[in-house]
């Protein structure tokens, strides 16, 4: 039986709930997530086209508390506030994903939901926030499931079914609801990956990797030019869409490797040929657009100017976006910030940069 059928068969226990008096409440609070290999490309309803690899990150994160109360009409109803104000915008996001995880959940029928969302980096930020959007609301309603059920007392469990949730709101999505390194997508590397859930990295990672810190170094507060939705479906008569699809599965054997052996110069080679195909595939697809700007480029040229002439660890790596995730280690975390100051904050939208790194 595959998770779908799974969730479908508990979705036919739970219909109907026994009513209640008063207001209940859940939260959650879910991190964003970096891909090293990346996601691009998708089937049917959120399926990718090739298995991905991340690291969750520990201080970009959205939050999210969902009041809920019984009603008696049938039917999806909720309110959505984004940082303390009704969000029209958002909200209609927010309206589909519920519809579509009401299938999932057919009690969603009988509650009326007060969600309230907000996120931990400024929304101008240009950071993509449907990962730990949308991985912040399936983690509140498997939550509303235990708490109606009793169901879900495992925690594996309840984050498995939440990797899935997640999914059909983002596929990145699927990634957040776990710590560490995290694949998603089939792949005969890693025994028990899938493409309907995300799972924690079934290997051992060297030491050295713990300590991985990411700077996202803020080029446009802009928002994305192309929604990933439509990025994604440019990858459906992309000319390279096969040739891409088998790079991203020797990439990961690539980077799993060097995770496992603690291989630095592997991981950078990877990592930071992962971040500029994404942007390639974008630009060769039909039609093209570009994500990166002149910042973007400046600040990689830096980066690798400052590798070539310090031999110390470091990487780039680019979401849908201008962006530049820096990767480092925490012991090296004084020299870096010294770089940051002196060479890259000159290329950044008011000097802004966020400090994260790896959630463990
Ligand atoms: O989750 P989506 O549909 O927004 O796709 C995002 C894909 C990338 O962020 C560009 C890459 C990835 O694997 O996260």
């Amino acid at each position: 039986m595959n998770f779908e059928e799974r969730y479908s068969e508990d979705a036919l226990k739970q219909n109907g709930i026994k009513p209640f008096d008063g207001v209940l409440k859940v939260i959650w609070r879910s991190p964003s997530n970096i891909a090293l290999v990346k996601y691009w490309g998708k089937r049917n309803f959120q399926i990718p086209e090739n298995p991905s690899v991340s690291f969750t990150l520990r201080n970009s994160f959205t939050e999210t508390e969902i009041e809920y109360h019984c009603k008696k009409e049938k039917g999806v109803s909720f309110e959505f506030y984004f940082e303390g104000s009704e969000n029209r915008g958002f909200g209609e996001r927010v309206g589909k994903y519920l519809s579509v995880l009401s299938r999932f959940f057919p009690f969603l029928d009988n509650l009326h939901l007060k969600i309230m969302s907000k996120n931990s980096f400024p929304h101008s930020s240009g950071i993509a926030s449907s990962a730990s959007a949308m991985s912040a609301l399936a983690l509140c309603i498997c939550s509303i499931e235990k708490q109606m059920f009793g169901t879900l007392q495992d925690e594996n469990e309840f984050l498995q079914k939440a990797s899935f949730m997640a999914r059909l709101g983002s596929g990145s999505a699927a990634r957040s609801v776990w710590p560490g390194f995290v694949v998603w997508g089939k792949t005969k590397t890693l025994t028990g990956s899938s493409d309907e859930v995300a799972i924690p990295l079934p290997v051992k990672t060297d030491n050295v990797f713990y300590g991985l810190k990411d700077a996202i170094l803020i080029t446009s507060p802009e928002k994305k030019k192309i929604s990933s939705s439509a990025g994604h479906r440019l990858m459906e008569k992309h000319p390279f869409a096969e040739a891409r699809y088998k790079q991203a599965n020797e990439n990961i054997e690539l980077l799993v490797g060097a995770l496992q052996k603690g291989d630095k110069n592997m991981f950078v080679e990877v990592v930071e040929n992962e971040a500029l195909t994404l942007h390639s595939l974008m630009m060769s697809s039909n039609p093209g657009f570009t994500l990166m700007n002149e910042k973007t480029w400046k600040i990689i040229d830096e980066i690798r100017n400052y590798r070539e002439t310090t031999g110390r660890f470091i990487a780039f790596t680019l979401d849908a976006g201008p962006n530049v995730h820096l990767l480092y280690l925490e012991k090296d975390k004084d020299e870096i910030l010294k770089f940051i100051e002196q060479k890259l904050i000159v290329f950044c939208d008011n000097g802004r940069w966020i400090d994260d790194g790896i959630n463990l």
